[in-house]
């Protein structure tokens, strides 16, 4: 399963880079805005930190104003991969922008439907958000499992990237379901390497180690 990180800072990028946990990044206008850097200069050295996919959004909502803003984001580096929202001229500048032979990361998925519609437009990603889907009290874990089933039973080669990750339950339940991919905030990445027992495991051996005086080398 890869490991993209969900944010556009690029402190914690760095770090959990150097920890060999990214496989790549998604920012998206929201986390743009956070980040309080110019969407070029921030994806920029984003793109220059990270080898795999760093997902760079469109805020055009026409199939003209997409390709435009496309253009300007691809011209950034080879590794942005172009995020679309899940509409119909989405859809159509995905399908154009994929067969340019540029990377798409369809967002704003919410029903198998929309995958479907976005694995014939070629998407490379798509991205279902997990957790906005369990705030309105249905079962986004659910969406992954149709799309997966969908997804194998037509052989198509797009990837599923579980967004909108809250909890590290739903990076298990998503790498369960056999989601390929998953975009986690930096906060949940760090707390999957944690468990209690660890702590107190490593606590007690070393305190036996120290008891017996040895060093190594
Ligand atoms: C995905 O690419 C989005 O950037 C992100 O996962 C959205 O998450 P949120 O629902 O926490 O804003």
């Amino acid at each position: 399963m890869k490991f993209f990180v969900d944010t556009a800072e690029i402190t914690e990028i760095r770090e959990l880079n150097d920890a060999g946990l990214v496989d790549g990044v998604t920012t998206n206008p929201s986390l743009i805005a956070k980040s309080g850097r110019d969407i070029v200069e921030v994806t920029k050295e984003i793109c220059a930190l990270v080898d795999g996919p760093v997902s760079a959004e469109v805020t055009a909502v026409d199939y003209a104003g997409m390709m435009r803003e496309a253009a300007v984001l691809a011209k950034i580096a080879d590794n942005v991969c172009i995020k679309l929202p899940l509409t119909l001229d989405g859809l159509k500048a995905c399908k154009a922008i994929v067969s340019d032979g540029r990377q798409t990361n369809v967002t704003l998925c919410f029903s198998a439907n929309q995958a479907l519609l976005a694995a014939k437009a070629g998407a490379t990603f798509v991205s279902p958000f997990i957790g906005r889907i369990d705030d309105i009290g249905w079962d986004g874990m659910d969406l992954i499992g149709e799309m997966r089933r969908i997804y194998d039973n037509y052989g198509f080669a797009t990837q599923i990237l579980a967004a909108s990750i809250r909890t590290v339950n739903h990076v298990k339940d998503a790498a369960l379901i056999g989601a390929d991919a998953a975009t986690i905030p930096p906060g949940v990445l760090r707390q999957l390497v944690k468990h209690p027992l660890t702590d107190k495991g490593l606590d007690s051996f070393l305190a036996d180690w120290a008891r017996s005086g040895q060093k190594i080398g």
